[in-house]
């Protein structure tokens, strides 16, 4: 199994780690616009093969699949014409930037009838699944309620570096590069957190933004306009009825990268929390709901996006990760969470 890494930034060697761990892949080509950024990338996973574009690498053709690793806006543009010439694709979150380009990467994929999926990374949270599972068994009744949050603090601390001087950080933070700041990037994945394991689509969605003067006067480092919300509030109605609450934000000092999900049904209640991934907190079946006591299980290991997806193109069975007909899906609420955050207005007179 021969692989092409696309952008060689911070994430892709993430990727490059976890294919060295799946016997049988090579990684045998990168491609960036950065030359010196893929020359070392390239030194220090042994890639033999480098290539300045998608395009002279396709002309190149000598790998079956792709991590498609470049920063959010390029998704849909780099994946279309790998898809046209018929490689499979492992794309980064958020699929795409709007729900249009990521139906646009769907059809392509389903035209192409190649393995596509996207890299939802929380998906691998052993807790995660024992939670799905145990929703899906019927082990909480109907599913009522839910709360969830994805806590960063690196807009407040520099335990990543520090986002006023690196591009990495700087685009994130900039609508012009691309970025639906910090809910096309964690919001993304808080989203299919929570409404995977609730196993039901979201019917509705309202959302409030927050974005904090972090460069005054003008909020602007160089190119780059700081003008994505910093912090995100969703309420979301289920397909059954069920109500939650979805926060993200980047300002949560002392949580570095922390998901949370508690969902409530009419038997029972499940937590998970990223920090502890192999363990699930539970309160089922009438004794202990009576008593709200709760119990930690322990929960199996699971594979990888990465391994989920090496799996899928080499044909073997077992657990599939999410495709791009899933990333669309979550955009989609992702879109109408921003359409939504764009009509506030209203102004509350409270008389003293
Ligand atoms: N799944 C996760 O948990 C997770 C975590 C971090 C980042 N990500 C995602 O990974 C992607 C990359 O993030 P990052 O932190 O590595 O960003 P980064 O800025 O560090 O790296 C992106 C790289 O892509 C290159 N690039 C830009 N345009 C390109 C093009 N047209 N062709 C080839 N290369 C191009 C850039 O030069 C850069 O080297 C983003 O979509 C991000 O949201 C996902």
């Amino acid at each position: 199994m021969r692989i092409l890494i696309v952008g060689t930034g911070g994430m892709a060697n993430s990727h490059a780690q976890a294919y060295k761990k799946i016997p049988g892949v090579e990684l045998v080509g990168g491609v960036d616009v950065r030359a010196e950024q893929l020359a070392t990338f390239a030194e220090k996973h042994g890639i033999p093969h480098t290539f300045a574009s998608v395009e002279e690498a396709i002309a190149w053709g000598q790998f079956d699949a792709v991590s498609n690793v470049t920063p959010d806006r390029f998704h849909c543009s780099t994946t279309l014409p790998l898809l046209a010439a018929g490689k499979h694709v492992l794309c980064e979150k958020p699929l795409a930037t709007h729900a249009a380009d990521a139906l646009k990467m769907v059809e392509a994929a389903a035209k192409a009838g190649v393995v596509n999926a996207v890299n939802l990374t929380y998906r691998g949270i052993a807790a995660m699944q024992k939670a799905a599972e145990l929703v899906r068994a019927g082990a909480i009744g109907e599913v009522r309620f839910f709360e969830a949050s994805y806590l960063q603090s690196w807009l407040h601390q520099p335990a990543w570096g520090e986002w006023s001087t690196s591009p990495e950080w700087l685009w994130r933070l900039s609508t012009a590069h691309g970025s639906k700041g910090a809910l096309g990037d964690i919001g993304v994945h808080i989203v299919d957190f929570a409404t995977y394991v609730a196993g039901l689509g979201v019917t509705d969605v309202s959302c409030r933004f927050a974005v904090y003067d972090k460069a005054p006067p003008e909020n602007k480092i160089g190119e780059y306009t700081l003008d994505t919300n910093d912090s995100v509030t969703m309420q979301l109605s289920l397909a059954n009825g069920a109500l939650g609450t979805i926060s993200q934000t980047r300002v949560a000092s002392g949580h570095h990268n922390d998901l949370r999900l508690a969902l409530y049904g009419t038997k029972g209640g499940l937590e998970v929390f990223s920090q502890k991934p192999d363990t699930l907190r539970v309160c089922l079946g009438a004794d202990a709901l009576k008593k709200a006591e709760w119990q930690t299980v322990e929960c199996p290991a699971v594979t990888t996006n990465y391994a989920r997806f090496i799996a899928a193109v080499r044909g073997e069975a077992g657990p599939r990760g999410p495709d791009f007909a899933r990333g669309a899906e979550v955009q989609t609420v992702l879109d109408a969470a921003e359409e939504s955050a764009k009509q506030r207005g209203l102004t509350v007179e409270i008389d003293d």
